[in-house]
């Protein structure tokens, strides 16, 4: 008879393509949705991992706007950066969509109509700000003004940076437009509503059938409480418009179509599976166990506001039945942030280090209960200690010993001793235990496992010292037990480990001669049947490399610079300006031919923090130009854009490169800024 598989939907929140995702954002959706998802299709689950970039919304269109760019330029760079980001460490989505994509318009419309026609959302005339020098309304992002409750005068539209009061952008005093400085002035204009608190009951029942972690649990419960009607839609040109005649200008609010991506983006995984209503089989069958990973600070949307919403549905989309929310992963105290210099830059780091021991370093560390974080030195140690000196270590000895001992296969176990079954039944406690652990979402618990099942290991070829059993023809047969119990070991080592350290896992899995790719395994299967003495063992190497002090020490000194140069850049605006140089003649100034170029590429010049080399088009030619703008802009986000350059600049070596020129650039706040010139033409000449 054959097993039903379990259907499981897995969910990463989608995260906004408005900026370059960190390893903290990784810790908090992305890994434990990953290992979630590898772990389940081991166990021969129906696994569907979905995911998205989040691309609309108000904080979208002000970074563009600060960018220079359009919002669609701008989203799809980060779209990609992220996208890129997520395949380089190793995050196994089945599908990666988009909420630009074609596929998310209808069923977004479709939950806002089947809300509207039940009852659940409703039309209001509200006082917004409105910009008369622009013409439009501004959302509290655009607004700053001075704060109701203490009287700061650069008060936030939403909170007061200074005293935190929170309240409407109305409430403020002398509102003001955030970007050109224009008075604003309140103006009644239309909004929909959804009415939350109409479904209160429903959600208060819900919330109680569910075994989430109490925190989760406790917020919810509270703010269920106090739900009560919130706008859905934004006067803005970017988003999804407003389905209703008579709301041009409006978009729905971000935080509305944003969760129906999770929708959109499995609709579009269909088409492309050329099955247009497999969508269905995942959301409308009530068997598919839904799983969603998040950081805690999305969990009033996910544990209430969009179940409500699903609630207001005619058609039976599924609510979430697990919600694994995770705390946050900082940076050695600090949260991640790039414009602080406090950040890791993923090149380099992949340059030097794996996806793997990133990934364990998380793991083993996970966010799961309480904030934690990322140091160099614990990163050092996670590396050095466990993924080289247990498990590699484990993996060397018993490949090493096997192919110089065993003619490179697998030998033939003999009689067992006792040892040897404390052994085997040790494996199998500790692969039931991981089982558990993935299957209840505990990344800590579960790497821990993995190191106590490399330990056992190790432990046990000391204790069996097949070295010196290999040595007498009476003792040969015990050593051949010990090697094949140890190739027991690792084949469960490959299979526990592999939702983590997915890379190092596969190549064990070839090690130890299986044709077959790991994860195309059941490992129900695999660990309940023996090892085929005989079989070749494939080729092995070393799996890790040690980090040594040197290395880390220079890790941390480059972190401490670019907080200190991120700093330094900030303080540079409070310190008085630079004298004017001595007066130079109209002459010595038309010496310098400056032109305006476009960027076609961009790379980093290997060996160095912050050079980028740039092929910029200058209208008469194409230009090699190294600039040293690498810890302010990524290479991706200077593609295409428009730079001052300095085009009579004698050629000069910089790090074995020929540099044709220099862009010019300020000393901004958070580094080199390059001065924007979208409108200028490539190649005209500025005098
Ligand atoms: O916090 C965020 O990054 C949001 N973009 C998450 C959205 S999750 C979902 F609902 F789409
Ligand atoms: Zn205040």
């Amino acid at each position: 008879m054959s097993e039903t598989k379990q259907r499981v939907l897995i969910t990463s929140a989608l995260p906004y393509a408005n900026g370059p995702l960190h390893f903290g954002h990784i810790a908090g959706a992305y890994l434990p949705g990953d290992c979630y998802a590898r772990f389940k299709r081991l166990e021969g689950e129906d696994v569907l991992y979905i995911c998205g970039s989040d691309e609309y919304g108000v904080a979208i269109t002000l970074s563009a706007e600060t960018a220079k760019r359009t919002p669609k330029e701008h989203v799809d760079i980060f779209h990609k950066i992220n996208k890129d980001f997520f395949d380089q460490i190793g995050i196994s989505f089945d599908h990666y969509s988009r909420t630009t994509c074609d596929s998310h318009q209808e069923p977004v419309y479709a939950f806002f109509n089947d809300l509207l026609k039940n009852g659940f959302i409703e039309e209001r005339i509200t006082d917004q700000l409105y910009s008369e020098q622009d013409e439009r309304f501004l959302a509290d992002r655009y607004v700053v003004g001075v704060c109701p409750k203490c009287h700061y005068e650069n008060a936030r539209g939403d909170e007061c940076g200074k005293c935190g009061t929170a309240y409407e952008a109305t409430d403020l005093l002398n509102p003001r437009s955030k970007l050109t400085g224009a008075p604003l002035v309140r103006r009644a204009t239309k909004h929909w509503f959804i009415l939350l608190e109409k479904l209160k009951d429903r959600l208060a029942e819900w919330i109680e059938t569910k075994k989430w972690k109490p925190n989760v649990i406790n917020f919810i419960r509270q703010f269920i409480k106090d739900l009560h009607a919130r706008a859905i839609t934004r006067d803005s040109d970017w988003g999804l418009p407003v389905p209703l005649e008579g709301a041009e200008g409006k978009v729905l609010y971000v935080w509305f179509d944003a969760p129906i991506g999770y929708i959109s983006a499995t609709m579009e995984w269909a088409k492309l599976q050329g099955d247009e209503s497999k969508w269905k089989d995942y959301w409308f069958n009530p068997e598919t166990k839904l799983v969603q990973f998040i950081g805690k600070d999305n969990i009033p949307f996910h544990a209430a506001i969009f179940p409500a919403m699903v609630m207001g549905q005619n058609l039976p989309y599924k609510l979430v039945d697990e919600l694994p929310a995770n705390e946050f992963y900082n940076l050695d105290g600090k949260q991640f942030s790039k414009s602080e210099g406090w950040y890791i830059d993923l090149e380099d780091f992949f340059r030097s280090y794996s996806a793997d021991q990133i990934r364990y370093t998380i793991a083993a560390n996970a966010p799961e209960t309480q904030d934690s974080e990322f140091t160099w030195k614990d990163f050092q140690s996670r590396c050095n200690a466990d993924l080289l000196g247990k498990y590699g270590n484990l993996v060397n000895r018993v490949m090493i010993f096997a192919q110089k001992n065993c003619e490179g296969k697998i030998p033939s176990p003999g009689l067992l001793e006792e040892i040897d079954n404390t052994f085997l039944k040790n494996i199998k406690m500790l692969c039931e235990e991981s089982r558990e652990a993935y299957d209840t979402f505990r990344l800590r618990k579960a790497s821990q496992l993995i190191m106590e099942l490399a330990q056992i290991g190790n432990t046990y070829f000391d204790a069996k010292h097949p070295w010196k059993d290999v040595k007498n023809p009476d003792t040969f047969p015990r050593m051949e037990t010990t090697i094949f119990l140890c190739c027991e070991c690792l084949k469960a080592l490959a299979i526990v480990s592999y939702p983590i350290i997915p890379e190092t896992a596969s190549k064990l899995w070839k090690f130890l001669g299986f044709q077959s790719e790991i994860e195309t395994i059941r490992s129900k299967e695999v660990l309940s049947s023996p090892l085929e003495s005989g079989i070749s063992l494939g080729k092995s190497e070393i799996l890790f490399r040690k980090i040594e002090d040197t290395e880390i020490e220079t890790e941390m000194e480059k972190l401490k610079k670019m907080s200190e140069c991120s700093l330094k850049s900030k303080s540079l605006k409070t310190k008085p300006l630079e004298k004017i140089k001595e007066a130079i003649d109209i002459s010595d100034f038309q010496k310098i031919d400056l032109r305006v170029g476009q960027i076609l590429e961009a790379t980093k010049v290997p060996k160095s923090k912050k050079l980028l080399q740039l092929t910029v088009d200058i209208g008469t030619e194409k230009r090699t130009i190294l600039s040293g703008i690498g810890n302010r802009y990524t290479p991706e986000e200077l593609i295409s854009k428009k730079v001052l350059v300095v085009a009579n600049l004698k050629p000069a070596l910089i790090m074995g490169i020929e540099s044709q020129g220099m862009v010019i650039a300020g000393l901004g706040e958070a580094g080199p800024e390059l001065p924007d010139v979208p409108d200028l033409p490539v190649g005209t000449v500025v005098q």
